[in-house]
């Protein structure tokens, strides 16, 4: 193992050192963990956290609360049909928000402090509790991609917190809805696309709340092209911080293991995102995105269009996609930097040697 694996309740695990063998494996698994950083022949980077465990899990803790507390307050409000309560529900609404806004400052601190941060998978994908780790990540990948594109502290912060709240709305769908296993109907998806809608106005009168963090909420599934929701919004008109967003939310979504549907490799979703660029999402912001994102970090195990398998041995940040490795073919390892091989291209992760 390369570094201490924790759990998503930040329990310690296994230890950085540890040889892995099919029973620690077996337990891994067992903790929602699918992905670990290994030390062998080929490693030789330092590895860094995107973010601690411990603000990972400060931050899932405080979404979660403040999800579960909207979700509340919406069943009362439905049963009850008035709204006596509603000044002690604001009062604890806004407690909760300004919890969130701390946290989120405290991510953006983690994440600044880190030069030259890069993302894969094992970064953000080894948690289970999708809604909420999916704020995180969203949040985390915005973040990173805001840093690239050079934005200004005060941006970078309601980039963070509007990362995280993107989806409050969801809150407001019926369970059957947002928990369905199978692909929604028509009808069905009409109800789910009301939920940037409704995320937007019940942050609307938090007057404290900046309006980016609420944009955020309303235009994170408006597409450049003006085919998105809820207004049809087109390029200048979407806000740039809801742009990073979707875009860093459509890469989380398609990464996930989800009920209804497997997770695609990095380098697939990279390539959506790249072939949806301009059309739904900004092509700049996709750019400097995918600069950030290790679709096979060292280590992995890679298929190449010869049909031959290689471990990649050092990722630059400019080609990703194209990163030195080391064919292991069954005469004679070689290795090969793929920048320089023009004719060779690596097709997908590889999961059989
Ligand atoms: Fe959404």
């Amino acid at each position: 193992m390369a570094k201490n694996i924790y759990d998503n309740r930040n329990t310690f695990l296994l230890k950085k050192g540890a040889v892995l063998n099919n029973h620690l494996i077996k337990k891994l698994t067992v903790n929602g963990i699918y992905y670990v950083y290994i030390e062998d022949e080929f490693s030789d980077n330092e590895l860094k956290d995107v973010i601690s465990p411990e603000i990972r899990k400060k931050a899932v803790d405080s979404i979660k609360e403040t999800f579960t507390y909207f979700n509340q307050f919406n069943e009362y409000k439905e049963n009850c049909q008035y709204s006596m309560n509603e000044r002690s529900f604001i009062k604890k609404r806004n407690e909760h928000l300004e919890n969130l806004t701390e946290i989120s400052k405290e991510l953006i601190n983690d994440i600044s402090k880190k030069e030259n941060l890069v993302i894969s998978l094992v970064d953000i994908k080894n948690y289970d509790d999708y809604t909420y780790q999916h704020c995180i990540n969203v949040a985390v990948l915005s973040m990173v991609a805001g840093i690239e594109l050079n934005l200004s502290n005060k941006d970078l912060k309601n980039l963070s917190l509007g990362a995280m709240l993107h989806d409050i709305g969801k809150t407001f769908i019926p369970k059957e809805i947002l928990n369905k296993d199978g692909k929604l109907s028509d009808e069905e998806f009409d109800i789910m696309r009301k939920h940037s809608l409704l995320g937007y106005k019940y942050l609307k009168d938090c007057s404290w709340l900046s309006s980016a963090v609420k944009i955020i909420a309303l235009q994170h599934h408006e597409k450049v092209n003006g085919s998105g929701y809820p207004k049809g919004l087109k390029g200048k008109d979407i806000y740039k911080l809801a742009k990073i967003v979707s875009v860093a939310d459509v890469y989380d979504a398609l990464t996930s293991n989800r009920p209804y549907r497997k997770p695609i490799a990095p380098n697939e979703a990279l390539e959506y995102l790249y072939a949806n660029g301009g059309e739904h999402f900004d092509y700049d912001i996709v750019k400097t995105f995918s600069k950030k994102i290790i679709p096979y970090p060292v280590g992995s195990l890679v298929t190449l269009s010869n049909g031959e398998t290689a471990v990649v041995k050092k990722v630059t940040k400019e080609f990703s996609l194209r990163p030195i490795i080391t064919i292991l073919s069954k005469s004679k390892k070689r290795t090969v930097n793929l920048i320089k091989e023009k004719n060779l291209v690596i097709t997908g992760l590889s999961h059989n040697l």
